[in-house]
């Protein structure tokens, strides 16, 4: 169906449930009005068999989307649509001055798709019967029918973005009475994020409902382990309240039934083990990936990583407690994790990682309660969360509330649906979720903190020193930094810090379990009649990983696994001023 057939359709649809002011919008165009009602139909059938033949892939995609950041990208698959929106605006302005104005009550008979679903927002009517089928977050829309979205768009914030005004007022059929819209207002809108914890001021916020944040660069590298304030925070939901004394971990899926642990048990029953671990979310350096082209996420600077100690019980150990045998070994593939964070329709957060992971000695995976000697901070977990060292933050749950040893992974949005990586050549129109693997552990990665991009340095100071950090995936120990100051022309090779204590053998993790960060640093001259330095740095690890040199080759349309060389510019100035 072309363009324009298909806005006439949605008008049509619109039109139908509007009793009186059918009849006279029909007799405008008659001919293309009943054509139109008929490619309605079988664009209604496309709809359902499209949905048959991809679901639930399809389905799963659009469920977690909705949630926190996911939300943004999933906007974005509808942003042709956003854009038809322009032109269905300039149809349908003359609307809004003779729209009908409905009571509440006849709102709320519209709840379901055979009576078509209507939402109220800010004193509008909104006939979205047909975004249903196109809504990001899937059937969680259904929850608004027949009301208000304020207290959905509460929690997630992301909808109140300009493009996703535009596509409401695609759908516009009225107004709300002025008396309902009164009682709307008067109930009190509660805002999910209200007992979100405070933070540092200092962090950038990349989103603040969910909070997202990441400290300065420059303060990144000035300390080994990094301060639980600083360190960043990648949230999809709204902070759950936990009370410690009555908090139980379950664990599901071994032969011994469930196993049910309180904090205390956690904390007592097992001995507790101290892993200096650096965590990185997926979509760390996405900023740079956003300027070769347009990724959907949110777009986090280089600091979307963090180094810190952690400490619990092992994971293996509980796993053996709760009846994890050779017998088990034998069909057990994945551990899946649950948080106590949920959304609207009371899906909690989760993922999962190989279950030789999780039950392996050297696997050094945590139930950690504690971040840098003290209680988990909230933002972080507490009271426990999982530390899966070496791999993708996304699979370090917080919160948790759930283990399950399984066959399968985890089924969440965030396991299937996200945080996989794609082709440069995959777009949204092609990317089929199901055909890569969930991300588990990261690939080399290094970047520049200090001097920061743009930055000044005075002829005087004769020399520059560049600062970093480098960490690889699985283990796999920083063997080497590479920088230039020249593009990539001339190298040096940095001096790398991989303990709070020392550089050496004696200071190097066991083999394949360099779980934390080596901080770097290399101080050169000046070179003499240059005005600009184009600083760069490259990691490389035990196997001789290394990055690869730009991120056109490594871009993909959600913008993670972000790690090419990385590229600062300073410049030199003659005339110092010193203070
Ligand atoms: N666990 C829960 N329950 N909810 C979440 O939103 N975010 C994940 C992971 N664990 C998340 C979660 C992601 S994407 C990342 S990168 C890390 O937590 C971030 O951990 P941090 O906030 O402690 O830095």
């Amino acid at each position: 169906m072309n363009i324009s057939a298909m806005l006439l359709v949605r008008r049509v649809h619109s039109l139908t449930r509007l009793g009186p002011l059918n009849t006279q919008r029909l007799q405008v165009a008659p001919a293309a009005a009943s054509s139109a009602v008929r490619l309605w139909s079988s664009s209604r059938d496309d709809q359902r068999s499209y949905q048959r033949g991809h679901s639930p892939s399809w389905r799963n995609a659009l469920a977690g989307l909705l949630a926190g950041a996911g939300a943004v990208l999933a906007y974005g698959l509808h942003h042709h649509k956003a854009e038809r929106a322009d032109t269905i605006r300039v149809q349908t302005t003359e609307k809004s001055s003779s729209l009908p104005t409905f009571s509440q009550e006849e709102v709320t008979k519209h709840r379901s798709l055979d009576d078509g679903v209507w939402v109220t927002y800010r004193g509008g009517v909104y006939d979205i019967t047909e975004f249903v089928a196109m809504h990001p977050g899937g059937d969680k829309i259904m929850l608004a029918a027949g009301g208000a979205l304020e207290p959905f768009w509460a929690l997630y914030a992301v909808h109140n973005e300009k493009h996703v005004l535009d596509i409401l007022s695609e759908y516009k059929v009225g107004e709300l009475s002025a008396d309902d819209l009164k009682k709307q207002q008067t109930v009190e809108s509660s805002d999910p994020y209200a007992l979100d914890p405070k933070r540092h001021p200092m962090l950038h916020t990349n989103s603040l409902k969910p909070f997202n944040a990441e400290p300065p660069p420059e303060i990144l590298t000035d300390s080994y382990i990094t301060p639980s304030a600083f360190f960043f925070k990648r949230n999809h939901l709204p902070v759950p309240q936990v009370d410690p004394a009555s908090y139980q971990l379950v664990v599901e899926g071994l032969p011994g039934g469930v196993l049910k642990l309180s904090l205390e048990e956690l904390k007592t029953k097992f001995p507790k083990h101290t892993v200096t671990a650096t965590l990185q979310c997926a979509g760390n350096r996405r900023s740079e990936m956003n300027k070769v082209k347009q990724v959907k996420g949110l777009n986090w600077g280089l600091a979307a990583i963090g180094n810190a100690t952690w400490s619990g019980a092992k994971l293996r150990d509980v796993l053996l407690a709760a009846g994890y045998g050779s017998d088990v070994a034998q069909w057990a593939r994945h551990v899946q994790f649950e948080g106590l964070d949920k959304d609207v329709m009371g899906t909690a957060y989760g993922a999962s990682i190989p279950v030789n992971k999780a039950v392996s000695e050297e696997g050094d995976v945590l139930l950690a309660y504690e971040m840098n000697g003290e209680e988990l901070p909230a933002d972080h977990g507490f009271p426990v969360r999982v530390v899966v060292p070496g791999t993708v933050g996304a699979r370090n749950v917080k919160w948790l509330r759930k283990i399950i040893v399984s066959t399968d992974e985890s089924s969440s949005h965030w396991q299937q649906n996200d945080y996989k990586g794609f082709s440069p050549g995959i777009d949204w129109d092609t990317v089929d979720y199901r055909s890569a693997p969930a991300i588990q552990e990261l690939p080399i990665q290094s970047a520049i903190t200090t001097p920061s991009d743009g930055a000044v340095v005075y002829r005087s100071a004769k020399e520059v020193t560049v600062k970093g950090y480098a960490w690889s995936g699985g283990g796999r120990e920083v063997v080497r930094v590479d920088v230039s100051l020249d593009g990539g022309k001339t190298w040096q090779v940095a001096q790398l810090r991989g303990n709070e204590k020392g550089q050496g053998p004696e200071f190097s993790p066991p083999p394949g379990r360099a779980w934390a960060w080596k901080l770097w640093e290399v101080s050169a001259p000046l070179p003499p009649e240059v005005q600009e330095l184009e600083i760069v740095c490259k990691a490389v690890d035990n196997s001789y990983n290394m990055q690869p040199d730009t991120i056109s080759p490594i871009w993909n349309l959600r913008g993670v696994l972000s790690n090419a060389w990385h590229r600062v510019k300073v410049n030199i100035r003659e005339d110092a001023v010193e203070e």
